[in-house]
């Protein structure tokens, strides 16, 4: 076991009408003054957002409102919240919504802690976080697990840059988990949610660790559990029990719990090769994990052939009778596939709806190769060619 570093401040609020409590934990933490920031539609329609503010009301808390992220979230709506949240003296930031929303409001308590810095410097990693201000969420999708995590994923639109900065400072106060709260998300996105969750727990699983006995049991048993209630709630979508499953296993899946011990925290290809393609294409984060995951996979599993035989036979069940040991690896990928067949997810990037030229594969592995200063893997250390190999094989 490598040494590791657990930190996981945030307070879980965990079940039904938990949104009730946004006023008395915003005040637990210090909030006098909050800018309430949410995304297109659905926590407006649903009176998600008027139950929050009334839930502030009563605690005598201020509120300034801002709507409209979207999912990769815009590097200009972050500059539109910090202008509003200066000229309202906020110092507490709400977010009420998925991933996209949260990291929303993580770059802007960034911002709001240095006006003298641009806060696209942290996602240029050409500087470091000072400060930040605090933020709480009020979460309405199981997936990206930012209301534990301290990651905050932002796209420059100008660019096309999608980048991710990661500081324990920013992990939330609070996160309010109300699993009747997802009831109303499409299926695609249900389940893009449940593709991004294990992927979380799947790039911290595929190492070079040695003995890992307590962690790989917590993630064996995180997979094996989202996978079963994925697939009931792409049959019944309403099952409460199956979303508080799902919800309960994104939060643990990226607060560094299923990578205790793991070296340097996990491999992480995967999600670098998809920020690439979100940043150039605008896809669902989960689904496009779906669809690099089996080409980085098939190009890497003899290199870290322990891992995948083990995945191979713990989570997805594999039969080793009368396999080599390639041939287990082989058959868990496949049995990966078909699983997010199943639930309707892609398993290459025509099925994901893109079609990327030969100089957009290169653009997005030299956009990789710079995002990780040249080369990221636990699994297998990779180099920008092998980027533009692990995109072509999932074409
Ligand atoms: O804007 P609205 O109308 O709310 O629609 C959203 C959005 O279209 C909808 N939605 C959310 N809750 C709903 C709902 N629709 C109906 N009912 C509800 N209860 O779902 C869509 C997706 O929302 P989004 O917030 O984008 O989803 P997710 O939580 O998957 O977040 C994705 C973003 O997080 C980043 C991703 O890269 C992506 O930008 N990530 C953040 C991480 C982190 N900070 O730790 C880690 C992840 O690996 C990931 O990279
Ligand atoms: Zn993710």
């Amino acid at each position: 076991m490598f040494n590791f570093n657990y930190y996981t401040p945030t307070q879980v609020v965990f079940g039904r009408d938990t949104e009730l409590e946004a006023g008395r934990l915003v005040k637990k933490y210090g909030g006098t003054s909050v800018l309430v920031h949410y995304g297109g539609r659905s926590a407006k329609r649903s009176g998600l957002i008027d139950r929050v503010k009334k839930a502030l009301e009563d605690e005598g808390i201020q509120y300034c409102e801002l709507g409209g992220v979207v999912p990769n979230p815009h590097l200009g709506k972050v500059r539109e919240g910090v202008e509003l949240a200066k000229a309202n003296g906020v110092d507490f930031i709400l977010a009420v919504g998925g991933g996209s929303v949260i990291d929303s409001s993580k770059a802007i308590a960034y911002a709001l802690a240095d006006l003298d810095h641009d806060v696209w410097e942290l996602f240029a990693h050409t500087r470091s976080a000072v400060g930040c201000l605090p933020v709480g969420s009020v979460l309405t999708i199981a997936a990206a697990g930012s209301e534990m995590s301290a990651s905050c994923v932002i796209t420059n639109e100008e660019t096309g840059e999608k980048r991710a900065y990661d500081d324990d400072i920013v992990r939330p106060k609070f996160a309010i988990m109300n699993p009747a709260l997802t009831v109303t998300l499409p299926d695609y996105q249900t389940q893009a949610g449940c593709t991004d969750i294990m992927m979380h727990t799947m790039e911290r699983y595929f190492n070079q660790g040695g003995t890992l006995e307590l962690t790989d049991e917590i993630a064996e048993g995180l997979l094996r559990t989202v996978m079963k209630y994925a697939k009931i709630l792409h049959e019944d979508p309403s099952n409460y029990d199956a979303r508080a499953e799902i919800m309960w296993a994104g939060s643990l899946a990226h607060n560094d719990l299923t990578g205790c011990g793991a070296a340097s925290g996990g491999d992480w290809t995967s999600h670098m090769l998809e920020h690439e393609m979100g940043g150039m294409f605008d896809v669902t984060h989960g689904a496009g994990l779906a669809a690099i995951w089996p080409s980085w996979a098939r190009y890497v599993y003899k290199d870290c052939m322990d891992r995948f035989v083990q995945f191979a036979v713990n989570v997805m069940g594999v039969d080793v009778g009368g396999r080599t040991p390639e041939g287990i690896c082989e058959a868990g990928i496949a049995a990966m596939e078909n699983f997010y067949r199943s639930i309707g997810m892609p398993t290459n990037m025509k099925e994901l709806g893109i079609e990327p030229t030969d100089e957009q594969i290169r653009a997005m592995a030299a956009g990789a190769a710079r995002a990780c200063g040249g080369s990221r893997g636990t699994a297998k250390l990779l180099f920008e060619e092998d980027f533009v190999k692990i995109y072509e094989n999932a074409r």
